[in-house]
């Protein structure tokens, strides 16, 4: 049975039973305790711990999973996919146990042209919980399972939770026996290979607290109702009715493999080492490509880390196994091909995540290896030492120049016996990192400890009333200070404040927060910025000017208008430069972060290779018309499904019913999902000046522009600039460029007079040399100091002119130059000099040490150079005794 089969069947068995079909939520949600959406029921918890009423009382989806804790596994096990497909049914404390039994058995083993998935009865196991007898009865009860297919398992495996403060309930697991000759008898509790866990019926009825383990946990008490969460792994259902022999074989993950064997032109299934490499590949490729669909991009942390990792480890694997040239491409089309019906987002989006995959892969391909080459070498000299352990600073250059993931770099120590400094590396890491962000991080709080914020986020949203209003009357709901919460703040003191609204716009959506004051009766605050903790408390970081301010006053918070005003723009004005981009490179110039304030903004997006000047020109120009053309701005309410129907931009992370907001500016030309501030009509962002475009990254560039008057200021500067130019050079500022190329070739003619005059003035002094040269037996010698500034081919040719003004007689020339404290020197001999016995290279040994010299040659031509000009008079001395010496005089 096909995967697209077993969905579809999943969701018609649910269904039909008075569920509500509810779609996959993003893989990424707005829960900071979350890397990626792990387990089908997390976008239900608000459901589960009865913050919000369900609009349903039974649900089912098949949601999408991405878990990257047995990373190394991958491969080498059965069943453990990075990205897989949970199939799951609700009950928001409607039926229990007994339902959820009884339907999971139901679909199970009914035949399959009943619409059921045909299991054989007599090879399906049940696990439950030690204490949980109700749910072995009604094993017994609705499915006829005997005791000795019954097991009773501990907390570690039969009690669910997220693995953070949340729902949670023992649960009730159903295992698929392979037979005999995958494993030893004895069910679960002997062997999860042979006896695959298919399914997880968890029944949810208590909150648990923090802990240190999976079976080490508070439980808070009983949740306001019972509910069940199921969850069935999709491809572990395929591996077994598709009668292959692991999840890396199915229908949808196999033709992966058979494109890595056509690309690599070696073959699955020889040997052990390459089918993990294989399945490493298939893998990876299907999950990197699911997260670039949902928007992760590749980076040094969190998601991007994650991303960048799979990325790259395929980029290793096709390499180990053969392959030098890019593949990324062909097996992400694949992916696309097999997953797009169930995922249609990776037709629609497919040429972004391509650009973002290939991007990767290029980087990483430009180092890996000479990157292999210094991993080996070290591993080389540590194994020579008798060592074990790579240091860290190895593994630090290797990531920081070379782009190792420290995971990477610890596999291949792993492969080679070795062990990593981690400890090392890591400090080096956090040197390096706090140099970079000692600044940053001084205004947020990505590193703090958010637990004081925990109550306050509990309590509530901030409202945010700054779209309709600058100024709000609020109460101060808390004060924190150095962590900690604090009942009172004096003049002087840095302070972050809590209000229970605020029309002051908090750091989001790449806008950086207001700035503004909070006021009371002899009380002033400066606001020096506003963040977002758990994307809804806003926190105030204020200086206290005047007064003292304390939880429970009542204040008036105000926006700088100034500031406002800028930052609308600049928001804009990174609207409209998206929209221009997309206009002028396609739509596959997606955006991959931005950054805007008053009088400026940044703009990232995924493209290979830098832009042509004109491309840049026509982002300008396409940016400023639609400026000009004053288009209206409008901001509106929808949900998730409609924004898409509309064609919005930056649909990431958003779940099923979320209400978005969506930004308009000119009709079709720009449309996104946005929670910024931003001008009533487009002619009031001013003029965009588009001041570079730059790389930051693999396959990420970077536009920077100044806009409103920021925008004129800088066009001032480069006036002004170019006037002083036109005035330096005496002409009008547009006959500048003619007057420079004219200057430029003026200086060219000029310099190559120069040389000539000089060469000649070198040349006129060789009568000077004869008259001056010594008679040493029969030979005439030149030893001579050639005049300052000669060298290289003016000296060679002084000394060849000198040596012919010789004639016939035997002559020996010896020039050593003095330039830029270097001693540069010719030593030439005619044929009668030579048939006295004397040879050009051959003298170079009685001066060259005296200069530190270095060079030679043959009997009428020896060159070279020394280092020492205070070598000069000795070596001339010593070589002149030296040619006295070889004619005998
Ligand atoms: N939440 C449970 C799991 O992830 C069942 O859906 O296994």
């Amino acid at each position: 049975m096909q995967t697209h089969e077993i969905r579809r069947r999943f969701l018609d068995h649910f269904v039909r039973a008075g569920h509500t079909e509810v779609p996959s939520a993003s893989l990424i949600l707005n829960d900071p305790n979350l890397l990626f959406v792990n387990a089908g029921m997390v976008q239900f918890v608000p459901y589960f711990l009865g913050q919000q009423t369900p609009p349903f009382a039974r649900a089912t989806s098949v949601q999408k999973c991405v878990r990257t804790l047995d990373i190394e596994n991958v491969g080498i096990t059965t069943r453990h996919n990075t990205f897989f497909q949970m199939a799951g049914n609700f009950s928001f404390g409607d039926y229990f146990k007994r339902d959820a039994i009884k339907h999971a058995w139901s679909l199970l083993t009914s035949s399959v042209e009943d619409g059921g998935y045909g299991f054989d009865p007599e090879r399906l196991w049940a696990t439950a919980y030690l204490d949980d007898d109700e749910a072995i009865d009604i094993w017994k009860e609705v499915a006829g399972l005997p005791d000795e297919r019954i097991q009773k398992r501990g907390m570690a495996d039969n009690y669910w939770s997220m693995g953070i403060p949340g729902p949670c309930g023992p649960c009730s697991e159903i295992y698929y026996d392979r037979g005999p000759e995958y494993g030893k008898e004895g069910g679960p509790e002997a062997d999860e290979d042979r006896y695959i866990e298919i399914w997880n019926l968890v029944f949810m009825q208590n909150e648990r607290g923090l802990g240190t383990s999976k079976d080490n946990y508070e439980i808070l008490g009983p949740l306001p109702k019972q509910n069940i969460d199921t969850g069935m792994g999709v491809e572990r259902v395929a591996f077994l009715l598709q009668g292959v022999d692991n999840v890396y074989e199915t229908d949808l993950v196999r033709p992966v493999i058979t494109k890595a064997e056509e690309l690599t032109g070696r073959a699955y299934g020889v040997n052990q080492e390459d089918n993990v490499r294989f399945r490493v590949i298939a893998d990876h490729a299907r999950t990197a490509a699911m997260l670039i669909a949902d928007g992760v991009n590749p980076g040094n942390d969190g998601r991007g880390y994650v991303l960048r990792r799979l990325l790259r480890r395929i980029v290793r694997s096709v390499k180990l196994l053969g392959a030098d040239q890019p593949t990324i491409g062909e097996l992400m089309r694949v992916v696309r091909d097999e997953m797009s019906p169930s995922y249609p987002e990776l037709a629609t989006d497919f040429q972004r995540i391509e650009n973002v995959a290939v991007g990767e892969e290029t980087a990483f391909r430009k180092t890996l290896t000479s990157g292999s080459k210094l991993f080996e070498g070290a591993a080389d000299t540590v194994k020579a030492k008798g060592g074990k352990v790579i240091g860290g600073s190895e593994a630090f250059t290797l990531h920081d120049t070379y782009g190792f993931p420290i995971d990477l770099t610890l596999e291949m120590a792993a492969e080679a016996g070795l062990s990593v400094d981690e400890d090392g590396f890591r400090s080096l890491m956090a040197e390096q990192r706090k140099r970079a962000k000692d600044d940053a991080q001084a205004r947020k709080h990505a590193h703090a400890d958010l637990s004081v914020y925990k109550e306050l986020v509990d309590r509530g949203p901030t409202e945010f009333t700054g779209f309709a209003e600058l100024a709000t009357e609020a109460h101060v709901l808390a004060l924190i200070s150095g962590g900690v919460r604090v009942p009172t703040a004096g003049k002087g003191e840095k302070v972050d404040v809590i209000l229970d609204r605020s029309p002051l716009y908090a750091e989001s959506g790449g806008q950086i927060g207001d700035r503004g004051v909070i006021t009371a009766a002899g009380l002033r605050l400066h606001v020096d910025d506003v963040q977002k903790i758990a994307k809804k408390l806003w926190v105030h970081k204020v200086t206290v000017e005047e007064g003292q301010v304390t939880e429970g006053d009542v204040v008036l918070a105000q926006v700088d208008a100034n500031w406002r005003h800028g930052s609308t723009q600049g928001h804009s004005g990174t609207h409209m430069v998206h929209a221009a981009l997309r206009q002028v490179l396609g739509p596959n110039a997606v955006q991959a972060g931005s950054l805007n304030k008053p009088g400026y903004l940044r703009f990232d997006f995924n493209w290979q290779g830098g832009l042509s000047e004109a491309a840049r020109n026509d982002i300008e120009s396409v940016t400023n018309d639609a400026v000009g053309a004053d288009f209206p701005v409008n901001t509106f309410v929808t949900d998730v499904t409609k924004a898409k129907q509309m064609g919005a931009l930056a649909l990431f992370g958003e779940n099923y019913g979320d209400e978005v907001r969506v930004v308009e500016i000119g009709g079709p030309f720009s449309m996104e999902l946005c929670g910024g501030t931003h001008v009533a009509h487009s002619s009031q962002i001013g003029p965009v000046t588009i001041l570079g475009e730059s790389s930051v990254g693999s396959g990420v560039r970077r536009v920077e522009a100044f806009v409103g008057l920021d925008s004129y200021k800088y066009l001032a500067k480069e006036r002004a600039l170019l006037a002083g130019v036109a005035s330096s050079l005496k002409v009008p500022s547009d006959e500048v460029p003619a007057r420079i190329e004219q200057l430029v070739e003026r200086l060219r003619v000029a310099e190559k007079e120069l040389e000539k005059t000089k060469a000649a003035a070198v040349l006129s002094s060789a009568g000077t040399f004869v008259d001056k040269s010594e008679r040493v037996g029969a030979v005439r010698l030149v030893a001579a100091q050639a005049p300052e500034g000669v060298s290289g081919n003016d000296l060679r040719t002084l000394a060849l002119d000198i040596r012919g003004r010789f004639g016939s007689d035997p002559a020996v020339v010896v020039l050593l130059g003095n330039a830029d404290g270097k001693v540069p020197f010719v030593v030439a001999t005619n044929k009668g000099a030579q048939d006295a016995g004397i040879k050009a290279g051959d003298l170079v040994s009685s001066f060259g040490p005296s200069i530190a010299g270095r060079g030679g040659g043959k009997a009428d031509m020896a060159q070279g150079s020394g280092t020492d000009p205070a070598g000069i008079a000795p070596g001339l001395a010593a070589l002149r005794s030296r040619v006295a010496e070889v004619v005998g005089s």
